[in-house]
């Protein structure tokens, strides 16, 4: 065990924030990481991808960064394959070696940053697929019992951006690899979300291969998304906000091009990339730092911004919201 000291996470982190772990270690095995955890550290913070959180001071606590890596097939029937796959494995790779295997399911969740083992955790999603949709189970170890637990997908109680590690569970338990359930023929192709039938139009592509869909996916997050290896970002940094039918009423007369998803009888999805466009915030750029000039769901570290440049922009931008449309955003990014 290689437990450093004063150790820059600014590597560690998709935002690109620089701030010190006063103590860091890598883990690349479950005995590693149970070893960790068995000298009982007072403060923990465990790392993964580090694509969905803000770094606003200096960590001081043990830097768990979880680098656990492999991917290997459990079972296989003639329309199905279940792997099993390692938390430290980096996603988007995951998803370009499900492609090359031809095996279907992730691939409208190409080019999503960050790693397996913390993707359940905010049950990523983007273009009408969650990742609850090909999850079978994950394992985890329980921080304090040091003890691993099979958690199936009922047990994980997944919702929009939210499961049980974000709730009664949260901080409790240390994902170390998660089985997917992926189709092998007869793949289950979704295109109607978002921009991707257009986009497909756009190459003339009428029946596409999961690969084909995958290439369209990446295309039009290119077009709008950040490449955090370029420019610092967490992804969106809000959620989308959902209102209840009579505040919605409200919104619409003033603002009748309002775009909107119906979430329930009584309840409805405003994108929170329009409402801080329309607030006029998008392609802000103070110093450092901004909002992203092609999707304002987006805050973007240009080059030396600290954490707490980010956190105060976002603060502006919650506030401006709750003024302009009464409607209070929440951060999707863990703010540390
Ligand atoms: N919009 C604007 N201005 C903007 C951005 C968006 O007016 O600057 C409008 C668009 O015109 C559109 C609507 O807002 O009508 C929705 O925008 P978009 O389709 O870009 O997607 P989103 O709902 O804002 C969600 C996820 C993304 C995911 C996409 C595609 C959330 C918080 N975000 O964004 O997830 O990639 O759908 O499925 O649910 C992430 O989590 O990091 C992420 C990027």
């Amino acid at each position: 065990m290689d437990i450093k000291n004063n150790i820059s996470l600014k590597p560690f982190n998709t935002f690109g924030i620089d701030v010190s772990a006063k103590e860091f270690v890598s883990v690349d095995s479950v005995k590693d990481l149970t070893a960790v955890l068995n000298t009982n550290p007072s403060n923990l913070m465990v790392l993964g991808g580090g694509s969905n959180m803000l770094l606003t001071k200096d960590i001081d606590a043990l830097v768990v960064h979880i680098n656990l890596k492999g991917i290997s097939v459990i079972t296989t029937s003639e329309d199905h394959v279940q792997i099993q796959v390692s938390a430290g494995e980096n996603w988007h790779e995951l998803v370009n070696w499900c492609l090359n295997e031809n095996f279907g399911g992730l691939e409208n969740l190409s080019l999503i940053p960050g790693n397996v083992g913390t993707a359940p955790i905010q049950n990523i999603g983007a273009y009408g697929v969650e990742l609850k949709d090909s999850f079978i189970s994950c394992e985890a170890i329980n921080i304090q019992t040091k003890m691993l637990k099979t958690f199936t997908k009922d047990e994980c109680n997944f919702g929009y951006r939210n499961s049980v590690f974000k709730q009664e569970l949260k901080g409790q338990y240390i994902i170390t690899s998660v089985v997917f359930e992926l189709t092998r023929m007869n793949h289950k192709i979704k295109t109607n979300y978002g921009a991707i039938e257009a986009e497909l139009k756009n190459s003339e592509i009428e029946n596409p291969t999961i690969q084909e869909v995958s290439k369209a996916v990446i295309a039009i997050r290119n077009s709008k998304l950040p490449d955090p290896k370029v420019i610092g970002n967490s992804g969106s940094f809000f959620k989308n906000p959902v209102i209840s039918n009579s505040k919605f009423e409200v919104l619409k007369t003033q603002f009748p091009e309002v775009p909107h998803y119906k979430i329930s009888k009584n309840t409805i999805k405003i994108p929170a990339g329009w409402l801080i466009d329309t607030a006029g915030f998008k392609g802000k750029t103070f110093g450092d730092f901004g909002v992203h000039a092609k999707q304002a769901l987006v805050l973007v570290n240009y080059g030396n911004a600290s954490g707490k440049d980010i956190l105060s922009l976002s603060k502006q931008i919650q506030k401006a919201i709750k003024f302009i449309f009464d409607i209070d955003l929440e951060t999707e990014v863990n703010i540390l």
